[in-house]
């Protein structure tokens, strides 16, 4: 749209230019008949008007180019308004507002007509599970160079793989829980004990576990009165991970200890009602040593709320997924059960609940960092997030090219 503007106003002082000849040329004869005149002229001008206003009928997006707070920056979803993610961005400005942003500015829509040309958009996004499944001919056939195309996904890429080279050379931004997109969309916040956002991020700076402040005597009594081992709270009983093989190894290594994994849901014989998530949540902190923060699929940086429970419950976690784990948390405070492996994570799981200031190291972070979901604030509300650095003009005026998307998304190995 920028780039519209110069020629815009050249269009615009040659039609002014043109009326006024015009003008001036028939007020030269007009005395001759004034009241026929007057008519020609009033209908010259209408047409002038209508011209102009066809020319301009973006007249809000050039106007407002010179105040950039009130400039609205239009993102059209290419693929499907009803799927998850693009579900929850909301029409129009809706979204933006309801979360109270702290931008607002930007319009959503998935009509392509909307501004006349779908080159106009700033944005077009393509929810990630249905583009990777599209045809080359099914995407836009034209391009404005100054527009950003989005890859958008939540859903990992493990599970929706681009499985040849369609996609290369499409992207300009990603917007993806994979810590290296532009824009992220995740699950994950890290804070220091200031508050202040830190992570994840790929080169995390975290305390040493010995650096940290000791457990104190109030915490490490509360997690004496643990009684039961791990707890997995699940409803997918069937993931590219196999974490539910995973799971049946580990409560076979477990039974030499006498302990159990016990299994929440869909998939296992007990229930915790989703509608009493705080009972869910308060026997998890009461009763367990251990929650299984367990991926349904092995992607870079897929790490889902799933490992909130743990940490946010005071429950340990074991991580089971394709994430580089020291991005989210630092070493000592999780078990790792893909490097483990059943057998020997078993026995480091009874080794801690025997020792139970052992155990309670694992809790020395509280004092440094906490964890929350990004949708809490709106700091790292995702959304507004996005209308944040479509803000920025410096990034969106850089130009930005995913040219080997493929390997940029998929896992090796996936396809
Ligand atoms: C946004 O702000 C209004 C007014 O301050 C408040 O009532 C509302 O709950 C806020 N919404 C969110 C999602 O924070
Ligand atoms: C799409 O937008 C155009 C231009 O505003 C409008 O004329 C048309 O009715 C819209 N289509 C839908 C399906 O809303
Ligand atoms: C994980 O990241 C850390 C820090 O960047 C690095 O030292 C380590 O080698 C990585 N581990 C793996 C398995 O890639
Ligand atoms: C976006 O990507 C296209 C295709 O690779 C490229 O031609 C264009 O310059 C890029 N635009 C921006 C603004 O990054």
């Amino acid at each position: 749209m920028r780039c519209n503007l110069s020629m815009k106003t050249f269009i615009y002082i040659a039609v002014f230019g043109m009326i006024t000849l015009l003008y001036l040329s028939l007020n030269d004869i007009k005395t001759k008949n004034d009241v026929l005149l007057n008519k020609r002229m009033e209908s010259l001008e209408n047409t002038m008007d209508k011209i102009l206003r066809k020319l301009n009928n973006n007249n809000e997006i050039v106007k407002s180019n010179a105040n950039s707070k009130s400039e609205l920056k239009y993102i059209l979803q290419w693929t499907s308004s009803r799927n998850v993610p693009f579900v929850y961005m909301g029409e129009g400005q809706k979204g933006f507002i309801e979360r109270n942003c702290s931008f607002t500015n930007c319009y959503v829509t998935g009509n392509r007509t909307f501004l006349g040309d779908y080159t106009k958009f700033d944005v077009i996004a393509f929810a990630g599970p249905e583009v990777v499944r599209m045809t080359k001919h099914a995407l836009p056939e034209r391009r404005s160079p100054h527009q950003k195309f989005a890859f958008a996904s939540i859903e990992s890429s493990a599970n929706y793989p681009v499985c040849s080279d369609k996609l290369d050379n499409v992207f300009n931004w990603t917007w993806t829980y994979k810590l290296e997109s532009e824009a992220k969309w995740g699950y994950v916040v890290v804070r220091d004990a200031n508050g202040k956002i830190i992570g994840p991020k790929v080169n995390m700076q975290w305390l040493k576990l010995a650096e940290m402040e000791p457990v104190s005597e109030e915490l490490k009594e509360k997690l004496r009165k643990k009684t039961k081992a791990a707890a997995w709270f699940v409803s997918n009983c069937y993931s590219r991970s196999g974490r539910e093989k995973f799971v049946k190894e580990l409560q076979a290594m477990l039974k030499k200890y006498n302990l159990e994994v016990d299994v929440y849901g869909k998939c296992g014989p007990l229930k915790c009602s989703q509608s009493k998530q705080d009972d869910c949540n308060r026997m998890l902190s009461d009763d367990y040593y251990f929650y299984l923060s367990f991926e349904n699929s092995f992607s870079e940086d897929y790490v889902t709320e799933k490992l909130l429970y743990g940490l946010q419950h005071d429950a340990v976690p074991i991580v089971y997924g394709g994430a580089n784990y020291t991005r989210f948390m630092p070493d000592g405070i999780y078990l790792n059960a893909r490097e483990l492996g059943a057998e020997r994570l078993a026995a480091k799981m009874n080794e801690l609940i025997l020792n139970p200031d052992l155990y309670a190291e694992y809790f020395r972070w509280k004092k440094h960092y906490s964890y929350y979901r990004r949708y809490e604030s709106i700091e790292t509300d995702d959304y507004c997030s996005f209308c944040t650095i479509l803000n920025n003009e410096e990034l969106v005026k850089s130009t930005s090219i995913y040219g080997d998307f493929r390997h940029w998304w998929d896992p090796p190995g996936r396809c």
